[in-house]
């Protein structure tokens, strides 16, 4: 394969991977419809007032031209023909969102979801390896540690969901040619809320760049880069799930991650495994009781 050839390839795959984030939700929502609330007349007044009129503030007081005011419409129509919402969202808002939703909780921290969560993946009991090809590229990275409640409580049988990115930064069922569960499991916790997970290290990862939100990033001369990261979600019965991402220090991205879901709290410690190649890591999950 020649470098063009193969960059190509990236670029089409990641393409791929925003449209799919669309369908992705679309499906998720229309599952959950029934179950979750419709938002009330008189908040969606007073939140799409205070949009309309922060944006026409912006407008004034920048004094916005014809020019620019027709270059974001173009963007606007282009964002939503590329399937590039979730992304937008969740790269430039969801932080804000999560950091209200989480203001209560005295447990571990959480992050943004990112527009690749898929529910149901493999259950690899407490100790397996995550599903992965044969010749799959990366460092072997032992993820361990402990699932409690706020009050020191093991949870044995807790959820541990994780989901990551491959050494290319791509997500299974979001890029094309990848197995359907690449990289993607969950384990239960054991008797003593224990979970030992074999996995690879994640690379640093490109949010796509083809579409609107690329445009959007070079015109803006900003980078497109997010730090290496873990996804998780954590639960267990009669406890408040935390949604989060785990990051390696050392990482270029981690003082100016694109989505700014890094927090100190989020940061791991991998040693090199004294039992075999790569790293081993320590990370406890500390969950709230359900209000
Ligand atoms: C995006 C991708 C991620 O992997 C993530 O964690 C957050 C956002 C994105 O492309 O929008
Ligand atoms: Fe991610």
């Amino acid at each position: 394969m020649t470098d063009t050839s193969f960059s190509a390839e990236v670029t089409a795959k990641a393409a791929d991977s925003g449209a799919n984030a669309s369908a992705q939700f679309r499906e998720r929502m229309a599952a959950a419809a029934g179950r979750s609330g419709v938002v009330d007349t008189a908040r969606v007044d007073h939140l799409a007032s205070k949009v309309i009129k922060s944006i026409n503030d912006i407008v004034l007081e920048e004094k916005v031209s014809y020019e620019e005011y027709n270059a974001l419409k173009a963007w606007l129509i282009k964002v939503g023909e590329d399937g590039e919402w979730p992304l937008f969202l969740d790269v430039w808002l969801e932080h804000s969102v999560e950091e209200v939703a989480s203001e209560h909780r005295e447990g571990s921290k959480g992050t943004i979801e990112g527009p690749y969560y898929i529910p149901d993946a493999p259950d690899m009991g407490w100790n397996g390896t995550i599903p992965m090809r044969d010749d799959e590229p990366g460092t072997p990275l032992v993820f361990q540690g402990q699932v409690r409640a706020v009050d020191g409580r093991p949870l044995s049988g807790a959820k541990v969901e994780l989901w990551h990115a491959d050494d290319l930064g791509f997500y299974s069922q979001f890029a094309p040619g990848l197995p359907e569960w690449n990289l993607r499991g969950t384990w239960s916790a054991n008797d003593d809320g224990r979970f030992e997970i074999n996995t690879l290290r994640p690379a640093p990862y490109q949010i796509p760049t083809e579409g609107a939100c690329g445009q959007l990033i070079a015109a803006a001369g900003w980078h497109a880069w997010r730090p290496a990261h873990l996804h998780f979600k954590v639960s267990a019965p009669g406890y408040e799930l935390i949604t989060t991402q785990l990051y390696f220090p050392g990482d270029p991205h981690n003082d100016d991650d694109i989505a700014s879901a890094v927090k100190p709290e989020l940061m791991l410690d991998p040693k090199e495994n004294p039992a075999g190649e790569g790293f081993v890591t320590d990370y406890d999950f500390v969950l709230d009781p359900e209000k």
